[in-house]
């Protein structure tokens, strides 16, 4: 071993051992005759002392170290004189006797400290140097514990972790594929998995009875922060169980991650249908950190000739605690933002409810006070909150109102980010249609089961049948996502039916399924959690990127090996892609 201990465990109990250590210089400070050095591994860091009394030779050496010089030391353990009780070893230092360089360094492009100079690009373009930084590191030292706890969870209830191949054929998830040109079948591709979705089920069909797998998944999708082409999911997949069970064993995973990793007892987690969720939320993954449910008060604004809100299909209103105080050009400014073309909204209607009982609003000239009375008790609104409406056809305005809740809980503080909610969103319908096309889509994915009683509505009501799926969501973001399968060859037949896959399409995509669903396939389903998103929901960040060792950028990029690239001409031909 090249050290007798690493940076962060010696402290005044070892005071005069003799050490070696090795590490990084993290940093160095020079007095005339003493040069102090920080020195830096991945457990911490320890003071060195080069001293002229001890040796000038030593104390010339330590002056030629720059940042991020790779050295040994040998020394003594000493108590300091100027103590930093911030750290483990903040009561000693080494002070050293002996000096080896390991390596020498460029300076580096921006600081490796807990905060740094360096843009995200240029940390992006060095990220095994971002790695050497502390809260970095610490990210992924919390994925790893989170992964440790989701095993041992697992692994206590039997389930067999099993890998399912990456170069496979498309999975329809949703997403776009990533796909990979084969040289030996050339003009044919394989697919990267979306998820092990098929071949998840497929191992029920073996009989593995239950399965897991702390997997890649890639999509070729727009990109956001809580999204990378290549993210990581907990796979799980369960024969011989109802949708009872699954929410109940992940609602255990949930407990005891939250337990293990933040020591919070998370407690039971509430259930709500989809309906509701969009209903009151406008959201299928409601935040319910806070309540500001919407008020629909559509009714009420009807008949005084304000044309705006008679011609609304729905008018519907939030009570934001505390805000009637907001200033005119906060409204404005608030105004300005629910028109921004993400949000889309054609106006904000405001009404203040004052200390003294009376209310002001910007629609005083349509309604009386007692009008905006009504309005405000129909929506719990008392003395001093902020009442804000907008309206429009009922999806639309629901989705606008989403995001004014969410902005304005973030702006009254209710967003905590050490403040954890979770719960399971169920009930979602099987399908969705394509407002352009009219084309039936599979909400979750074509192999979720419809609720058996809405089978028949298969023929008559699409839209109306209800799925046995259900989403986890944690502090209004989605978590993971699952359902019961259908295991039955026909009724996945008419499934693919109804969504408009002829019967050579299904065959030639799905037929290895179908044909596994012939020779006895168990009832089952499962679920998978972003697994990305799970950590850093558990580190309190909203960007997954900083959980992930080496991440993409927003255009998918890998700055640091600069990925994608282009191949050369013989590697084309070899493929059998060239485009001429
Ligand atoms: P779904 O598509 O809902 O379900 O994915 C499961 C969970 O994976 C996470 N996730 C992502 N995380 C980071 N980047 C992405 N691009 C990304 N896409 C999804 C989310 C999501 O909830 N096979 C089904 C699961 C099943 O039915 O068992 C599936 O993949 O947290």
């Amino acid at each position: 071993m090249l050290r007798s201990h690493h940076c962060g465990a010696l402290d005044i109990k070892n005071v005069n051992e003799k050490v070696v250590l090795s590490g990084w210089v993290a940093k160095r400070r020079d007095f005339g005759s003493l040069t102090f050095i920080d020195l830096r591994d991945r457990y911490g860091i320890t003071q060195l002392s080069f001293n002229e009394e001890y040796s000038k030779e030593l104390l010339i050496q330590s002056r030629e170290l720059g940042r991020e010089f790779v050295i040994q030391i040998e020394g003594t353990v000493a108590e300091r004189s100027n103590k930093n009780l911030k750290i483990k070893t903040g009561e000693i230092e080494i002070i050293v006797e002996k000096l080896t360089i390991l390596n020498s360094s460029l300076t580096p492009p921006f600081t490796i400290d807990d905060e740094t100079d360096g843009g995200d690009d240029i940390r992006m373009q060095y990220r095994y140097l971002d790695l050497r930084r502390e809260p970095v590191r610490n990210n992924l030292i919390l994925r790893h514990q989170v992964a440790k706890h989701v095993r041992q969870y697992l692994d206590c209830l039997d389930f067999i972790e099993v890998e399912t191949p990456v170069l496979i054929k498309s999975t329809p998830e949703g997403a776009r594929d990533f796909v990979v040109p084969s040289r030996m079948n050339q003009g044919q591709f394989y697919a990267l998995p979306q998820s092990p979705q098929t071949f998840k089920q497929l191992l029920m069909v073996s009989g593995f009875d239950k399965y897991y797998q702390i997997v890649k998944c890639f999509r070729d999708e727009d990109l956001r922060a809580d999204r990378q082409p290549e993210f990581t999911q907990i796979d799980c997949e369960l024969s011989f169980v109802e949708q009872e069970d699954i929410l109940n064993i992940f609602e255990g995973m949930v407990q005891h991650l939250f337990k293990e990793v933040k020591g919070i007892d998370i407690g039971t987690l509430p259930r709500m249908t989809f309906e509701d969720a969009m209903k009151w939320y406008g959201n299928d993954k409601p935040d319910i950190r806070f309540e500001m449910k919407f008020n629909y008060i559509t009714e009420l604004t009807r008949g005084k000739n304000f044309p705006v809100f008679d011609a609304a299909e729905t008018v519907l209103a939030i009570s934001a605690k505390g805000c009637a105080t907001y200033t005119r050009k906060q409204l404005d400014e608030l105004t300005e933002w629910v028109k921004r073309p993400q949000i889309g909204a054609k106006g904000l209607v405001y009404v203040m409810c004052n200390e003294d009982g009376s209310y002001k609003s910007s629609v005083d000239k349509f309604y009386t006070q007692e009008d905006l009375k009504a309005w405000a008790n129909t929506s719990q609104a008392e003395a001093g909150d902020l009442l804000l409406l907008l309206c429009g056809d009922t999806k639309k305005v629901q989705k606008q109102m989403s995001e004014l809740r969410l902005e304005m809980g973030e702006r009254i503080g209710y967003r905590d980010k050490n403040n954890y909610k979770a719960l399971w969103v169920i009930d979602f319908p099987l399908l969705e249609q394509d407002e352009e096309t009219g084309k039936w889509h599979a909400m979750h994915h074509p192999f979720t089961s419809p609720k058996p009683s809405d089978i028949p509505l298969l023929d008559t009501n699409p839209g109306a049948i209800k799925a046995n799926a259900y989403d986890l969501v944690i502090n209004g973001v989605e978590i993971g996502g699952g359902s019961i399968r259908i295991h039955n060859k026909e009724l996945q037949a008419k499934m693919f039916e109804v969504l408009g896959f002829s019967d050579d399409e299904a065959r030639y995509q799905f037929g290895f399924l179908m044909n596994a669903f012939e020779y006895g396939a168990p009832p089952h389903g499962g679920i998978a959690l972003g697994f990305d998103r799970l950590c850093s929901m558990f580190g309190g960040a909203d960007s997954i990127r900083d959980f992930i060792a080496f991440p993409k950028n927003n255009q998918g990029r890998d700055m640091m090996i600069d990925a994608p690239s282009t191949i050369d001409d013989k590697q084309l031909t070899e493929l059998g892609v060239r485009v001429s």
